[in-house]
């Protein structure tokens, strides 16, 4: 029997119910990660498709110094959505005076995992995980830095967010990081359909299974009855909202069941999963400055795919 009561309390559950009642069914993106989805994604950035992450690499090593030199000594560098923080080791290498790094993250064990890798690697560093979730409010550690907080948030993840939850998040950033705040942000820029296809949609299937990953989490957590088989993996184009968005297809027409509710699937709907934003030049730094952030910088590869942007509390 189930709890009726425990899954009122359990957002993951509530998250679902919610989402799969709507008439386009829908998912809020943060729960493609379990342990299993953040390995997954992991095995997306290094993908001959996903250009994100190595463009995005080669502009922080091309940065790294100057990051350093803003970021001064003593700082504080506060990630968000760390994930396995590959890329972090870019700036931790170039901040030789760095107080403190703080990853956030949702997946709880990975991050653990992250955290520990770093601690044999950095082993100076005063390395301070949490768990937690960027779009909520988050309790920073007190840690008594004499220099700046550095917001950090890589690999266009705020491409995952809608204006509103942008809003939000730079605004809470802004009160949480205080005067004097530096922010680190990554950003993918829009381009070519032929371009952005593939990289969500990729020969080898990885991104497919990352999203067919979500089922698998239902079932599990939530004691679902999703058949995997039944759902396909699908990257679409939506030029209006310029953003790439992924859906689980269903195949045929179909009943699940999630906590004891009965969800029906008709062949071809879908579950929206993830929305993957792909920005105009001058686009967040417009959504920045309205939470008062001024950009100091924007950096971006010679073709123009993906930029990096500094951004400073006004
Ligand atoms: N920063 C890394 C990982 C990006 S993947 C990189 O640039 O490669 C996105 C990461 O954000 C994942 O690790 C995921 O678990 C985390 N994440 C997604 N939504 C989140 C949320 N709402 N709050 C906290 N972490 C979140
Ligand atoms: C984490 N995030 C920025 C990735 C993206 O590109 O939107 C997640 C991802 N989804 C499919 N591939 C990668």
């Amino acid at each position: 029997m189930l709890d009726t009561t425990k899954i009122m309390d359990n957002s993951f559950a509530a998250d679902v119910l919610m989402g799969l009642a709507a008439s386009q069914k829908t998912i809020p993106c943060r729960w493609l990660y379990d342990t299993r989805g953040s390995e997954l994604f992991e095995d997306i950035t290094g993908l001959p498709e996903y250009y994100p992450t190595r463009t995005e690499t080669k502009i922080l090593q091309a940065r790294a110094d100057a990051i350093a030199r803003l970021a001064g000594d003593g700082a504080q560098l506060i990630e968000y959505g760390a994930g396995a923080s590959v890329k972090t080791r870019l700036l931790l290498d170039a901040m030789a005076g760095l107080h403190a790094y703080v990853p956030i993250d949702v997946s709880a064990s990975f991050l653990a995992e992250t955290a520990r890798q770093l601690a044999c690697d950095y082993p100076d560093l005063n390395i301070v995980p949490v768990v937690g979730d960027f779009l909520s409010p988050i309790e920073l550690p007190a840690l008594g830095a004499a220099g700046r907080k550095v917001g950090f948030f890589p690999g266009s993840t705020i491409g995952n967010l809608s204006d509103a939850e942008i809003a939000d998040f730079f605004a809470r950033a802004r009160q949480d990081l205080g005067t004097g705040a530096l922010f680190v942000l990554g950003a993918d820029l829009k381009k070519d359909e032929a371009i952005l296809i593939p990289a969500y949609d990729d020969a080898a299937g990885v991104t497919a299974r990352f999203n067919l990953n979500l089922l698998r989490r239902i079932n599990r957590e939530l004691g679902a009855t999703f058949e995997l088989d039944w759902f396909s993996h699908e990257a679409r184009w939506n030029e209006v909202c310029s953003r790439v968005e992924m859906h689980l297809v269903s195949l045929r027409d179909q009943t699940a069941h999630v906590c004891g509710k009965r969800v029906d699937f008709a062949a071809g709907e879908t579950i929206h999963t993830e929305n993957s934003r792909k920005f105009a030049a001058g686009e967040l730094s417009k959504l920045a400055a309205k939470q008062s952030w001024r950009t100091q910088e924007t950096w971006t590869d010679e073709d123009g795919l993906f930029s990096v942007m500094v951004l400073e509390a006004g």
